[in-house]
């Protein structure tokens, strides 16, 4: 997600501090920012120069002194609470003040994380989809201190990325999680169940309700880890057996079957991540 992130904010114009654990993983972000921006050149859709001029935009920032020139920052590390806390605490030590800190969570609490700073007014959800260069929405949530001027500012960038945004409560999963998740672990219970093959139940709902992808395959390409990750929150959120997740799912994730990104999930991966 940050790697999408780092690129519509680069081919938006914007000059982009990329950081992450370590400077070989900062660099593989970069060269499949760069791969990605190829095939919209190749297929036409970027002129050749916008390409170098976009790369030429983002600058690694491996240690987190570096963040300390930022104007507003996008955290999209794994859905852990504990650790979204301590980067958020860490990054209000270096921002300056006044600063807005988004987090791009899929389902956790931005009144929680705002708690681990000094700057609860200034802490926002900024929720991207993925693929980020392709999905046009930006689910934008404010938590219990988030100020007005905080609401619009991160309004205004989402309009800057070319991105239309929504306003969601902080609630667990907000609205797209809240949505989707259920339907997915619907579709892992159906799969348990054996109402259905893998191929039939995706068949279900890309003929039969036009999605473009199954849900299973769809699972498969937001990980099983993380699709899991949100339906606890869900379940210990709402305390609701409604959202109790498969224990396929949770059998899949013990096993490390992770989905396109772990080469297996529902289905299986080539290199290139393409289903075999
Ligand atoms: N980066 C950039 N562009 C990409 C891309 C990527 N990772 N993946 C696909 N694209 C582009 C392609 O270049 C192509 O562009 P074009 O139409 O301009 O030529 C376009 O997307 C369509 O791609 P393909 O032709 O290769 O493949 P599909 O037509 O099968 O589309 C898909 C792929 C866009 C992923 C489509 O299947 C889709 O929309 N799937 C649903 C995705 C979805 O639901 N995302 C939300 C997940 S939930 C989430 O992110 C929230 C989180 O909290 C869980």
């Amino acid at each position: 997600m940050g790697r999408g992130i780092a690129q519509v904010a680069a081919q938006s114009g914007f000059a982009v501090l990329l950081s992450d654990q370590s400077r070989p993983i900062v660099e593989a972000a970069l060269q499949a920012i760069d791969s990605s921006l190829l095939r919209q050149v190749e297929k036409g859709k970027l002129p050749a120069s916008d390409r170098a001029e976009a790369l030429g935009r983002i600058r690694p920032a491996v240690e987190p002194p570096a963040m300390s020139g930022a104007d507003f920052v996008i955290e999209a590390i794994g859905e852990d609470r504990a650790l979204k806390s301590r980067v958020f605490a860490t990054l209000d030590g270096i921002c300056r003040p006044g600063v807005i800190l988004a987090s791009n969570t899929s389902s956790l609490s931005i009144t929680k994380i705002a708690a681990a700073t000094r700057r609860p007014d200034r802490v926002i959800g900024m929720h991207f989809m993925n693929p980020v260069p392709v999905m046009e929405l930006v689910e934008i949530v404010a938590g219990q201190s988030t100020s007005k001027e905080t609401i619009e500012t991160t309004r205004g960038l989402a309009k800057s990325l070319g991105k239309t945004s929504v306003a969601a409560q902080d609630y667990p999963g907000f609205i797209s999680n809240r949505v989707l998740m259920p339907m997915i672990n619907e579709a892992i219970y159906a799969l348990h169940e054996g109402v259905g093959s893998r191929e039939d139940i995706d068949t279900v709902m890309r003929l039969g309700m036009r999605h473009p992808m199954g849900p299973l395959a769809l699972a498969d390409f937001i990980g099983l880890d993380t699709c899991l990750a949100i339906l606890e929150v869900l379940h210990d959120g709402f305390g609701d057996p409604k959202y109790r997740p498969c224990p396929l799912l949770r059998r899949m994730v013990d096993a490390g079957l992770l989905g396109k990104k772990s080469g297996r999930g529902f289905y299986e991966y080539g290199a290139q991540g393409t289903p075999r």
